[in-house]
Formats: structure tokens, C-alpha cells, sequence
């Protein structure tokens, strides 16, 4: 297995996720109202799986590895409109959280700002993945050995392996905080 095959089985979990939204979007469309809970695991998803456990990969691991190779003009400038991707939806996430929180304490009017958060992620993201699956991961490839992207899918496992405690770990102490 290339190391570029984890990242890319992840893609399709996360386009399955945006599928998801984007049809409840439909429907939120129509109601006019949305469970702020199901934001809740939206966002649970986006920041836990796609940023922290997908982009975290990428970022630093694969594009860290990266940056000590003689990258191409083209291939460096495609690394940093990645980073930039992954910067914006942060930072839509974070407007989502935003306006979660307001349409949850009763402000009706943080729905439409809810649904162009998750519009945006929605049209967004396919983009950016096209370009890694397409484009970025087999460039990236040719850059390293045949050892080299073994070490790094090791790396990558090892990065997974410890996702989940940090993720519990970050549960407890939010929990600890709310009860005081
Ligand atoms: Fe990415
Ligand atoms: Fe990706």
C-alpha cells in the first residue's frame, strides 16, 4: 500500500459526509429550522476526522517531509493553495460554531449564516480533494523513494493510532469544565 492510500480511503468518507449534509441541507431548505445538534456532529466530524486526523496527516507529516525535497515551482505553489484550503475551512467551521451557538440560544436569524457555512464546506471541499487525488498526491509521489513513502504510511498509522485518546482526552476535559 502507497502511503497517498489512507488519505485517499479518507477522501471518500468525508465526501460521503459532505453528501450527507448537503441532503439535509435540502431539507433544512424547506423547514426552515435545523436540530443544532446535527451541526453539533458536522462539526464534530469536520474538526475531529477531517482537520485533526485527515489534514493533520497531510500537514504534518506528508507536507513537512515535503518541504525538505526541491519541490517544483508548480508543485510548491500547489502545496501552499493546499494549506490555504485547509486554513479557510477552519476558519468556515469556526463561523459555523459561531452561529450554532446563537441560532441554539434562540437568535433565528444565525440559520442562514448556518446554512452558508455548511453550503460553503459543501461546495468547497470536493475541489480541494480533486486536487490532492488528481494532481498533488501522485507529484508528491515521485518525490520520495519507495522506503521513504513506507516510512511515511508508517507514520501516518502511528499518527491515527493516537487520534482517539487525544480526541477522549479533550471529551474529559471539556466535560470537566461544564461541570465545574
Ligand atoms: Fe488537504
Ligand atoms: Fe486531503
Amino acid at each position: 500500500m502507497q502511503a497517498r492510500a489512507p488519505l485517499m480511503i479518507e477522501h471518500r468518507l468525508i465526501e460521503q459526509m459532505l453528501n450527507a449534509i448537503q441532503h439535509k441541507l435540502e431539507h433544512v431548505e424547506q423547514t426552515r429550522s435545523i436540530d443544532p445538534c446535527f451541526v453539533d456532529t458536522a462539526v464534530d466530524f469536520i474538526r475531529v476526522y477531517a482537520d485533526r486526523t485527515h489534514h493533520g496527516k497531510e500537514e504534518d507529516i506528508m507536507f513537512t517531509e515535503l518541504r525538505g525535497k526541491k519541490l517544483s515551482n508548480e508543485d510548491r505553489h500547489l502545496m501552499n493553495e493546499l494549506i490555504e484550503d485547509h486554513i479557510f475551512s477552519r476558519k468556515t467551521t469556526k463561523a459555523l460554531v459561531e452561529a450554532n451557538m446563537r441560532y441554539r440560544t434562540g437568535d433565528k436569524a444565525a440559520l442562514s449564516e448556518i446554512m452558508d457555512s455548511l453550503k460553503t464546506l459543501v461546495d468547497f471541499y470536493p475541489k480541494h480533494i480533486k486536487k490532492e487525488d488528481d494532481v498533488f498526491f501522485p507529484a508528491a509521489r515521485s518525490y520520495f523513494t519507495e522506503e521513504e513513502d513506507k516510512a511515511m504510511l508508517a507514520e501516518f498509522r502511528e499518527f491515527d493510532r493516537k487520534m482517539i485518546h487525544e480526541k477522549y482526552k479533550a471529551v474529559v476535559k471539556e466535560f470537566e469544565t461544564i461541570i465545574g
